[in-house]
């Protein structure tokens, strides 16, 4: 008689080690039970509340007419290697050729398959924080440290020690991670520094990971500088990028990444067996995007800048809120408050007592517990009303 093999009891127990070590917990988790609650100022997530405009989305749908549904080329379609192609070289000194460019689902994919590739159980990944935390995320899924090394803040900003940072490097580092600008500081890294980064990656054997994400969302600026132009062909090097914040494409799921011309191939079979690539009819979405979307790009710039400026006004008249000087460029305030020094349990007391919805700063870097942060880009009397409801809790 054949015996019937019983079920565990939880599945769970066959996951990888490293996969049940990660915590389910982050910003969509806090956030969850208030999905499309009308009653909450959602806040939380780095994203805004103006749509893409009308031509990416008609540019969208003209491509399933035309029958773009297909399988395509993993690096992505030829139009959108050489519009993003042309797009990076116009904002820096060095052409950027489309054989240097993969089309990715999303930054965050960009930055999982970064990991992938240089990253295994074992090793460690540096990461530049308070910073968002996914790539952390990533490192931690193939089983490698995010090791954090905390910018400080001083009168002057936040600000990179060299020397904390090398010292933090160890036989199993494969890479350096930072995001210039920030999120969620709005800091921008001086060029002088992500040199002097560069340049101890080369001398150590280290990848660079740079994220530019927010490169056109520099207040005052078309764009922030990159270290691309600072970089030979074949430095390892790999600059990650996204249509979700400049283009107001959080939801498309489309981003770039930048990386040595040999790698290419390489890049496409990591796209093969993670996604198979982007939706055809989005890259075309893209490509219209890049060819038309300046002056959209230029809105959000001064949506964001606005909307900063909004919660920092309020902020600094604050009491209890200590920050540090205003961000240069994205669309986030990062603040501490006094008095308040478990990030978790003050947003979710904030958000039951004004229903505004802030994220933790423990969630950037355990350094950055007791900070908050708050996302602007909204419309400045939604921002009004959200900080006149924070007023009675923060001074
Ligand atoms: C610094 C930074 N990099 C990358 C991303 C990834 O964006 P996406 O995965 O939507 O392209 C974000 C999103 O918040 C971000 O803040």
């Amino acid at each position: 008689m054949n015996v019937i093999p019983s079920p565990p009891p939880d599945a769970r127990t066959g996951l990888r080690e490293a996969i049940r070590r990660i915590p389910l917990e982050n910003i969509s988790s806090l956030a969850r039970d208030g999905f499309g609650d009308p009653s909450i100022i959602p806040l939380w997530f780095g994203e805004g509340d103006r749509p893409a405009p009308a031509f990416i989305g008609e540019a969208m749908v003209r491509a399933v007419a035309a029958g773009h549904v297909f399988y395509t080329h993993q690096n992505g379609i030829p139009e959108l290697r050489a519009a993003l192609s042309d797009y990076q070289t116009s904002l820096g000194a060095r052409a950027i050729g489309p054989e240097r460019i993969t089309v990715t689902t999303s930054g965050m994919n960009a930055m999982a398959m970064a990991v992938q590739m240089i990253a295994q159980a074992g090793d460690n990944i540096i990461v530049i924080d308070p910073v968002w935390p996914n790539l952390g995320g990533a490192a931690r899924v193939v089983g490698a440290q995010a090791r954090s090394v905390r910018m400080d803040l001083g009168e002057g900003g936040w600000t990179l020690d060299l020397g904390k940072l090398e010292a933090a490097i160890d036989g199993r580092t494969r890479a350096i991670f930072f995001a210039s600008p920030g999120n969620p500081t709005g800091a921008m890294l001086p060029m002088a520094t992500q040199i002097a980064v560069l340049d101890l990656c080369r001398a150590r054997g280290l990848w660079l990971i740079a994220d530019e994400v927010y490169n056109r969302l520099v207040f005052g600026l078309d764009h922030g500088p990159t270290i691309l132009d600072y970089a030979q062909d074949e430095d390892r090097l790999m600059v990650m990028n996204s249509f979700s914040k400049s283009w107001a494409m959080t939801g498309w799921r489309l981003g770039w990444m930048v990386h040595p011309p040999s790698l290419g191939p390489t890049v496409a079979m990591m796209t093969q067996y993670q996604t198979s690539g982007v939706a055809t009819f989005i890259q075309h979405a893209g490509v219209a995007a890049i060819r038309d979307g300046e002056p959209f790009v230029a809105s959000m710039r001064a949506y964001c800048e606005e909307g900063v400026t909004i919660v920092c006004d309020a902020l600094e008249q604050f009491g209890r809120v200590r920050m540090g000087p205003r961000p240069k460029a994205g669309m986030y305030a990062f603040f501490e408050v006094e008095g308040m020094p478990d990030s978790r349990m003050a947003c979710l007391d904030i958000l039951k007592q004004t229903r505004v919805g802030l994220a933790p700063g423990v969630f950037f870097g355990a350094g950055s517990e007791g900070f908050l942060r708050l996302c602007a880009c909204r419309a400045p009397e939604v921002l009004r009303e959200a900080m006149g409801r924070l007023k009675g809790m923060l001074s």
